[in-house]
């Protein structure tokens, strides 16, 4: 299914209801989301709900898609540090109630077993919130990524790399990476929302609706989810 809001800020308010009315249909709903541009101003908007409604949230679990890795998770690129600001602080979650990918840590592979585990054990996401990277990138799944790719890390874009050194101001000899759910766990979850708005992902959403099927392009595999709704502002949908 295709949604066209024809603004930006109906694109922002249609997610929000989106989330909100997973979280009081089920009060133990867990929500994967994704961080970036795309999702800040709908993240803040389920806050402000919560603020004005004090709807019972406390068994809401907030699921993290990827992580940069390298940086201190208070970096405020860092997804961390992202959704804490932009929604688990304004919606008063406690610790356990946000469920990440480490930014640091001496073995990424059992962290992400460890995470595996944690969300099978709250019985797998509901409903998963997903950007998409100009490249067709899905979490940190870069082209290239195996569609049965699951939760590992991954190297990072190049143009993000260099972001994240000069405001993190982190050293050459350092390694940065990302972390992340793979393409096939993405697949598993029962509900995905793909969001994308503004002209700068107009070309993406035609090739990730219109064009092959491809691990150069992660995003296309989403034409073969059952339930994804792709969620649009009218900027994104132009190439349609
Ligand atoms: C980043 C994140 C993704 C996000 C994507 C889109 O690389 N790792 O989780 O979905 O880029 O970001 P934006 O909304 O800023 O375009």
């Amino acid at each position: 299914m295709i949604t066209i809001a024809p603004s930006a800020a109906e694109f922002d308010a249609l997610a929000a209801q989106r989330i909100i009315h997973q979280i009081t249909s089920k009060a133990d709903s867990v929500i994967g989301l994704s961080t970036g541009r795309t999702t800040g101003a709908m993240h803040r908007l389920v806050g402000q709900w919560r603020q004005e409604s004090q709807h019972d949230v406390s068994r809401l679990t907030l699921v993290g898609l990827d992580e940069i890795t390298g940086v201190d998770r208070l970096y405020a690129g860092a997804c961390y540090a992202m959704l804490r600001t932009e929604i688990a602080d304004p919606m008063q979650l406690r610790e356990d109630q946000l469920l990440m990918l480490p930014t640091k840590s001496d073995d990424f592979e059992a962290e992400c077993v460890k995470f595996t585990e944690s969300l099978r054990a709250l019985g797998g996401i509901d409903l998963l919130i997903l950007g998409l990277g100009e490249n067709g990138h899905l979490g940190f799944n870069q082209p290239g990524s195996p569609f049965e790719s699951t939760c590992r890390t991954t190297p990072m874009h190049a143009e993000l790399e260099v972001r994240v050194r000069r405001e993190t101001a982190t050293p050459d000899d350092v390694p940065l990476g990302g972390i992340t759910l793979g393409v096939k766990d993405i697949m598993r979850i029962p509900r995905i929302i793909l969001v994308a708005k503004g002209t700068g992902k107009a070309e993406a959403v035609r090739r990730m609706l219109r064009g092959p099927i491809t691990t150069d392009f992660p995003a296309s595999i989403l034409q073969l989810h059952p339930n994804c709704e792709f969620l649009l502002d009218a900027e994104a949908a132009a190439l349609l």
